[in-house]
C-alpha cells in the first residue's frame, strides 16, 4: 500500500513537471469501477465500429476500466473478464498512445511503460491511427499455449483475441467510446518495434477513443 502512494506521488511529480515516467515505471490505474454501464442489450443493440476519433486522450478512469473489460481479473483465482482456452492467459495487451507505449498488468492492474516513443506511425496504415489517442496490442504468447500440437497454437491465438476484442467493443458502446478492430497492420514491423520476444506474436489492434465528428 506504501509503495502504491509512493509511486502515485512520483507519477504525480512526474506530471506537474511535465516529466515522462521513465522505461519500466509501473504505472497504477485508477480502480475499476466494475459495476453500472449500458444494460446489455442495449449495448448489442448499439455497438458498431467506429473510425473517426477526437485528438483527446481517454480519461485516467475511461483507460482503466477499458482494460479491466478488456482482459482484467474479475475472481479471486486470477481467472479474467475473457474466456481463455485452457486458461493459459497468453495474452498481453500493449498500448500505443502519443505520450508513449505500455504494457497493460493485470495482476496489479497497472501499466508499465516501455517507452516515451510516439509508436502511432507503427501501430497501422489507416489515417486515423494517427491521430486517435490509443491503439490496443494484442499480442499472444506462444509458449505459454502448452500441451497442444504447435500447429493449434495460432488458432487459440485467433480465437481468444477475438473475445477480447469483442469485450473492448461492449466496454465502448457502454460508455460512448468509439472504437476499430484492426487485423490490417504490419504485424512483423510491430514485433520488431515493441521489442517482442520470438514466442510473442501479435495478433490484432484495436483503436480507441471519444468519438470525432
Ligand atoms: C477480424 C477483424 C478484422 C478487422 N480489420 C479491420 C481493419 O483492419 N481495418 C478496419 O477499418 N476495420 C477492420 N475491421 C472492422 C470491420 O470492417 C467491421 O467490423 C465491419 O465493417 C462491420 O462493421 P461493424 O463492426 O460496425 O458491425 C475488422 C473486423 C474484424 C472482425
Amino acid at each position: 500500500m506504501q509503495k502504491k502512494v509512493v509511486t502515485l506521488l512520483f507519477i504525480a511529480i512526474m506530471t506537474i513537471n511535465n516529466v515522462p515516467a521513465q522505461e519500466g515505471t509501473v504505472i497504477p490505474l485508477a480502480e475499476p469501477e466494475r459495476t453500472g454501464g449500458m444494460p446489455l442489450f442495449e449495448a448489442l443493440d448499439k455497438r458498431q465500429t467506429i473510425r473517426t476519433y477526437k485528438p483527446v486522450e481517454l480519461s485516467p478512469q475511461d483507460l482503466s476500466n477499458l482494460l479491466w473489460a478488456a482482459f482484467g481479473i474479475n475472481r479471486e483465482d486470477g481467472r479474467r473478464t475473457a474466456p481463455s482456452a485452457r486458461n493459459w492467459q497468453h495474452f498481453d495487451i500493449y498500448l500505443i498512445t502519443a505520450g508513449g507505449w505500455y504494457l497493460y498488468e493485470p495482476q496489479d492492474h497497472a501499466l508499465i511503460k516501455l517507452g516515451n516513443e510516439d509508436l502511432r506511425e507503427h501501430a497501422g496504415g489507416q489515417d486515423f491511427v494517427q491521430t486517435a489517442p490509443l491503439n490496443l496490442i494484442f499480442v499472444s504468447d506462444q509458449d505459454r499455449i502448452t500441451g497442444i500440437n504447435p500447429e493449434r497454437k495460432d488458432f487459440y491465438s485467433l480465437v481468444d483475441a477475438g473475445f477480447i476484442s469483442q469485450n473492448v467493443y461492449l466496454f465502448c458502446t457502454s460508455e460512448g467510446l468509439a472504437t476499430v478492430v484492426r487485423a490490417a497492420i504490419d504485424k512483423e514491423n510491430l514485433h520488431k518495434v515493441l521489442k517482442l520476444k520470438p514466442s510473442q506474436q501479435v495478433v490484432l489492434a484495436q483503436t480507441v477513443g471519444y468519438p470525432g465528428e
